[in-house]
C-alpha cells in the first residue's frame, strides 16, 4: 500500500512538472496548417534569446541588443473602434452588426476597425466578444457581443477574426470562459465580502454552447485568447489547466498566446502551467526574478518558458508584423491623423441593414415606409443629442440608470467607442422634412409635463397651435415616432429588461395618434409588451446601438430607402420571467438550463415568444419551395467519431462539408430586397439535441418578382453533438429534419435525411 502510494505520488509530481500534457507547439501535437510557417520563423527568433530575453517578450517588455530585438505588443479595446481617441471613427456595436446575418458585412467592419488600429499605432485588438454570449438576457455586455446562438457568433467571429487579422493586426477574442454577466465579476467593485463568482457548466453545454464559436474564430487565424475575471469550476480563468491547456489548447487546437483581462491574473507558476502565455498585466508577478527561481526549483520547466515565448511570437509572424515598420501608438491621443476613410459609409450600411422590422401594420397609409408625410412628431430622449457630447463617458458600473438621456449610440466602459460626431434622428429627420416640406414637432424627453404657463407662451392662441404635451401633438400628426433606447455596459447588468417611464410614454402617444411608430435600440434583448398590442402602435423598428450615424441609418429604415433585413439575434419574451437565466448572486453560478440558451428553452417548455429568434419582416414578402438535402460526402458519414489530425479549430475532419441543403426563395411583393434564410436542424433522439438548432443561414438580394437558389453547407461537425463518454464530437445515426424558415417559429419546409 506505501509503495503504491509513493509512487503515485512521483507520477503526480513527474507529470506536473516534466511533462507538457500535449499543450506546447514542441510536442508536435498540432498540425499547424497554415501557421507553421510562423512557427517555424519564431521558433528561429526565439532558439537565438537568453531566458531572460524571454521573459521579457512574455511579460510585455522590450528590448533591444545586437541581432535581436522586440517591441511589446500594442493593445486597447475595441469591438466596435478605438476608445479615447479624437479623429476615430464609432462603427455599430456587436449587438447591431451581428443583425445583419451578413458574413461581408461584418467582416467590411472587422477590416475597417483593425485599418483604424494599425493606423493610430495599435498592433493587438483586444477585439471580437464570443463571451459572454448571452446566457443572461441582463448582461451588461451583452451591447459588444454576437448572439446567444452559438452558431451565429462562430460564423461572424470568424468572418470577422480573418477580416482583421488582414488588416495586420492581431484579432484578440475574448473572455474565455463562461463569463456571462457582470455583476461579482471582480472583488475589487463589491464590498469586501463580494467573490469572483464561479460559473459551473456541465461538460456536454460547455462544448456544444459555450466553445462552440471558439472553434470557428481559431479555425479562421484567432491567435491571441483573452482568459477571463470570473471562476470556473472554482478556478480563477486565467490559471485553469482545464480551459487552458486542455479545452483551448488541446481541444480546440489553439496556436497562439492566451493573456489575462485586467486584473484576472492572480498567479506566478500556476497562471504560466495552466496555459498563460503573454501577460501586460501581471503586476510584477512575471519578472525575471520569478522566472529564474522557478526555473531553478522546478515551478517552471525551461520547455513550458520556450512555449510561452514561441506562443507569443508567432502571431507577430502570422500576421505579417515583421515586413513593415510598425509605428506605436503615441500617448496624444487628441492628435489628429487621417484614418477613417469611407468608415461612415461601411458604419451607415451597416446600420441600415441590421434594423429589425419587427411590426408593420401598413395598411390605409399608415405603417412603414413613410411617405412624405405632412406631420411628425419625435418622442423621447433618445430622439435628439444628449446635453453634452458626443463622447460623455458612460461608466455603468455603480450607477442604476439604464436609460439614456440622449440618443445612445455605444455602450459603456471599455467598449465605449469614441464618437467623432453623432448623427441624431433629430438630425436626419429634420434633413428630410426640409425636402418632403414635412411639419416637425418634438418632446425630447421620456417623462415631460407642460406647465400651464409654459404653454400660454409657446402655444395658446397666439402661437403655432399645437401646445406642448404629448397628446396635442400626438393628435396633430400623421406620424408619431417613439424613440427608445437601453444603457448598459462593462461593470454591470441590467435590472430590468423593461423601462416604465417609456413604456408609459409610449402608450400615451398611441393613445392620441393612430400611426404610432417605436424605434428600439437596446444593449440586450427588450421587452415589449407594455404598448406592442396597442391598436395604434402600427410599426416597430429595434435594432443594437448603431455608432455616429445611428440617425441617417433610421431615416434610411423609415424612409424605405433601405429596405429592412435585419433579423433577431436573440428571442423576445413577453414576460422579463420567461427567459432560462438571469443574472446570478451567489459564488456559485451553476448553468442549470444547460445547453436550452435563449430560443432552444423558450421551444423546449413551450412558451410562446413575442418576437421569436430569427424574426425581422420586410417591405417585401418572400416566399420559400423546393427544400432539399443531399449527401456530398457520404465516405465521411460513415464513421461515427473524427479521426482527422488536430488542427486549428479541432479535429480536421470536422471542418469537411458533408451535405447541402438547398431552397428556392421568391420575392412577391413590388420591391426589391434582402432575405435571411435559416436552417434549423433537428437530431436524432440519440444526441440529445434541442428541439431545432440553427445550423445555417444564407443572406439574399432578390429582385422583385425574381427567385434566388439558396445553398447551405453542412460541415461534419454542424451534424455533430458531443459524446461526454467519448469525449468526442459524434455524428448520431437516425433521422435529421432540416427546416428552412424565416425565424427560427416560421418554417416554411423541411427535408430528411437518415444516417
Ligand atoms: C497539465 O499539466 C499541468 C502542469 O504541468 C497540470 O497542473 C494539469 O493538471 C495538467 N492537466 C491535465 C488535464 O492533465
Ligand atoms: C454578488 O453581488 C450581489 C449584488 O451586488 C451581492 O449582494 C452578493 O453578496 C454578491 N455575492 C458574492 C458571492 O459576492
Ligand atoms: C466543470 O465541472 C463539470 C462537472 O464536473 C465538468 O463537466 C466540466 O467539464 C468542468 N468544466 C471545465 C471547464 O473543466
Ligand atoms: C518584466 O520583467 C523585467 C525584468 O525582470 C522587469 O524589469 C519588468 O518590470 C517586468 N515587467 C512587468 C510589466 O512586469
Ligand atoms: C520556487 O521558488 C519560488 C520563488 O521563491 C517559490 O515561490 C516556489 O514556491 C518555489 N517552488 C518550489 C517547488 O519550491
Ligand atoms: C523600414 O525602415 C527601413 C529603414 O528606414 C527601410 O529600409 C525599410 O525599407 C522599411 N521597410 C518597410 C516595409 O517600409
Ligand atoms: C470603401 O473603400 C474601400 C477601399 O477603398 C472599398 O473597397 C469599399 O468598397 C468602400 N466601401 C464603401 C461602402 O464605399
Ligand atoms: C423631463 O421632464 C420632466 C418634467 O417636465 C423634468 O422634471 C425632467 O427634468 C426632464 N428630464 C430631462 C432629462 O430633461
Ligand atoms: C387610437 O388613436 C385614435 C386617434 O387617432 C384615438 O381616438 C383612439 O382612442 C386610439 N386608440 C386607443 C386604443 O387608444
Ligand atoms: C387616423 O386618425 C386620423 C386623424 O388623426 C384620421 O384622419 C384617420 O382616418 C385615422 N386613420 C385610421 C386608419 O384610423
Ligand atoms: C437605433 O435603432 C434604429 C433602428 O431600430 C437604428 O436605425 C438606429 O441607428 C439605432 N440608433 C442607435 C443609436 O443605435
Ligand atoms: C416537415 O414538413 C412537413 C410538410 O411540409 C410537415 O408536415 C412536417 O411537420 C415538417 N416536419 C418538421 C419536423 O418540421
Amino acid at each position: 500500500m506505501r509503495g503504491l502510494g509513493t509512487s503515485l505520488f512521483f507520477a503526480f509530481v513527474a507529470g506536473a512538472t516534466a511533462s507538457s500534457n500535449g499543450s506546447y507547439l514542441a510536442d508536435g501535437y498540432l498540425d499547424l496548417g497554415g501557421a507553421s510557417t510562423a512557427y517555424e520563423k519564431a521558433k528561429a527568433f526565439i532558439s537565438q534569446l537568453s531566458n531572460e530575453e524571454k521573459s521579457l517578450i512574455v511579460n510585455a517588455s522590450s528590448f533591444n541588443r545586437n541581432g535581436a530585438s522586440w517591441s511589446e505588443y500594442e493593445n486597447t479595446d475595441g469591438v466596435s473602434g478605438l476608445n479615447f481617441y479624437y479623429y476615430v471613427s464609432a462603427f455599430p456595436m456587436g449587438n447591431a452588426f451581428t443583425q445583419t446575418w451578413n458574413r461581408d458585412l461584418a467582416a467590411a467592419q472587422f477590416k475597417a476597425v483593425g485599418d483604424e488600429y494599425k493606423a493610430v499605432g495599435y498592433n493587438l485588438v483586444d477585439g471580437a466578444l464570443l463571451g459572454p454570449l448571452g446566457r443572461v438576457p441582463e448582461g451588461g455586455r451583452q451591447n459588444e457581443a454576437f448572439s446567444p446562438d452559438p452558431y451565429l457568433s462562430g460564423v461572424l467571429s470568424g468572418e470577422g477574426v480573418r477580416a482583421q487579422n488582414s488588416a495586420g493586426v492581431i484579432a484578440g477574442i475574448r473572455h474565455f470562459l463562461l463569463y456571462e454577466q457582470e455583476t461579482n465579476r471582480s472583488s475589487m467593485l463589491g464590498s469586501s465580502t463580494s467573490e469572483v463568482y464561479s460559473s459551473n457548466a456541465a461538460d456536454k453545454t460547455l462544448h456544444e454552447v459555450y466553445m462552440w464559436p471558439w472553434a470557428d474564430a481559431i479555425r479562421s487565424g484567432a491567435m491571441a485568447v483573452m482568459c477571463s475575471m470570473n471562476r470556473v469550476n472554482g478556478t480563477h480563468s486565467c490559471q485553469n489547466s482545464d480551459l487552458l491547456n486542455d479545452k483551448l489548447k488541446s481541444q480546440l487546437g489553439f496556436p497562439g498566446f492566451v493573456y489575462p483581462d485586467e486584473s484576472a491574473q492572480f498567479s506566478a507558476y500556476g497562471s504560466a502551467n495552466a496555459g498563460l502565455d503573454y501577460s501586460p498585466y501581471s503586476d510584477g508577478l512575471w519578472d525575471w526574478d520569478s522566472f529564474s527561481a522557478g526555473l531553478k526549483n522546478g515551478s517552471l520547466t525551461q520547455d513550458r518558458l520556450d512555449d510561452m515565448a514561441v506562443r507569443t511570437v508567432l502571431p507577430y509572424y502570422f500576421v505579417g508584423l515583421e515586413k513593415e515598420n510598425f509605428t506605436s501608438a503615441s500617448d496624444d491621443y487628441t492628435a489628429y491623423r487621417d484614418v477613417r476613410r469611407n468608415h461612415s459609409k461601411i458604419i451607415r450600411k451597416v446600420g441600415g441593414e441590421s434594423l429589425s422590422l419587427l411590426k408593420n401594420d401598413n395598411g390605409n397609409g399608415r405603417g412603414l415606409p413613410l411617405n412624405k408625410p405632412r406631420s411628425i412628431s419625435l418622442y423621447g430622449a433618445h430622439a435628439g443629442p444628449g446635453v453634452v457630447g458626443p463622447n460623455h463617458a458612460w461608466s455603468v458600473a455603480g450607477t442604476d440608470a439604464e436609460v439614456y438621456q440622449g440618443h445612445l449610440a455605444q455602450g459603456g466602459g471599455s467598449g465605449q467607442t469614441s464618437l467623432p460626431y453623432l448623427i441624431t434622428p433629430f438630425n436626419s429627420l429634420t434633413n428630410r422634412a426640409v425636402e418632403d416640406g414635412t411639419a416637425i414637432w418634438w418632446i425630447m424627453n421620456n417623462t415631460y409635463t407642460s406647465s400651464s404657463s409654459g404653454m400660454s407662451v409657446i402655444g395658446g392662441s397666439m402661437g403655432t397651435g399645437a401646445e406642448p404635451s404629448y397628446s396635442e401633438y400626438a393628435s396633430a400628426s400623421d406620424v408619431c415616432l417613439c424613440f427608445i433606447n437601453s444603457w448598459s455596459g462593462e461593470g454591470a447588468d441590467r435590472s430590468t429588461l423593461y423601462n416604465e417611464e417609456q413604456d408609459t410614454m409610449i402608450n400615451k402617444v398611441a393613445s392620441n395618434c393612430n400611426n404610432t411608430i417605436v424605434v428600439v435600440n437596446i444593449s440586450g434583448p427588450r421587452v415589449l409588451d407594455a404598448w406592442i398590442e396597442h391598436e395604434n402602435v402600427t410599426a416597430v423598428i429595434y435594432g443594437g446601438l448603431l455608432g455616429q450615424e445611428s440617425g441617417n441609418a433610421i431615416a434610411d429604415v423609415l424612409y424605405g430607402d433601405v429596405n429592412p433585413s435585419g433579423k433577431l439575434i436573440h428571442t423576445i419574451a413577453k414576460n422579463e420571467s420567461d427567459y432560462p437565466a438571469s443574472v446570478c448572486e451567489t459564488a456559485n453560478c451553476r448553468f442549470t438550463e444547460g445547453v436550452y440558451v435563449d430560443y432552444r428553452w423558450f421551444d423546449l417548455k413551450g412558451i410562446e415568444p413575442r418576437y421569436p429568434f430569427g424574426h425581422g419582416l420586410s417591405y417585401t414578402s418572400f416566399e420559400y419551395s423546393d427544400v432539399d438535402v443531399r449527401v456530398t460526402n457520404r465516405s465521411a458519414l460513415a464513421y461515427k467519431y473524427p479521426w482527422g489530425k488536430l488542427g486549428l479549430g479541432g479535429e480536421a475532419d470536422l471542418f469537411d462539408e458533408v451535405a447541402k441543403v438547398t431552397a428556392s426563395i421568391e420575392n412577391k411583393g413590388d420591391v426589391d430586397g434582402d432575405e435571411v434564410a435559416q436552417l434549423y436542424l433537428s437530431f436524432p433522439k440519440e444526441a440529445k439535441q434541442p428541439i431545432r438548432i440553427l445550423r445555417g443561414f444564407e443572406k439574399v438580394s432578390i429582385a422583385s418578382g425574381s427567385s434566388e437558389k439558396v445553398g447551405f453547407k453542412l460541415r461534419r461537425r454542424d451534424l455533430s453533438y458531443w459524446d461526454v463518454a467519448a469525449q468526442k464530437w459524434a455524428v448520431a445515426n437516425g433521422k435529421y429534419t432540416f427546416s428552412i424558415g424565416a425565424s427560427s417559429r416560421d418554417l416554411r419546409g423541411n427535408a430528411t435525411l437518415t444516417i
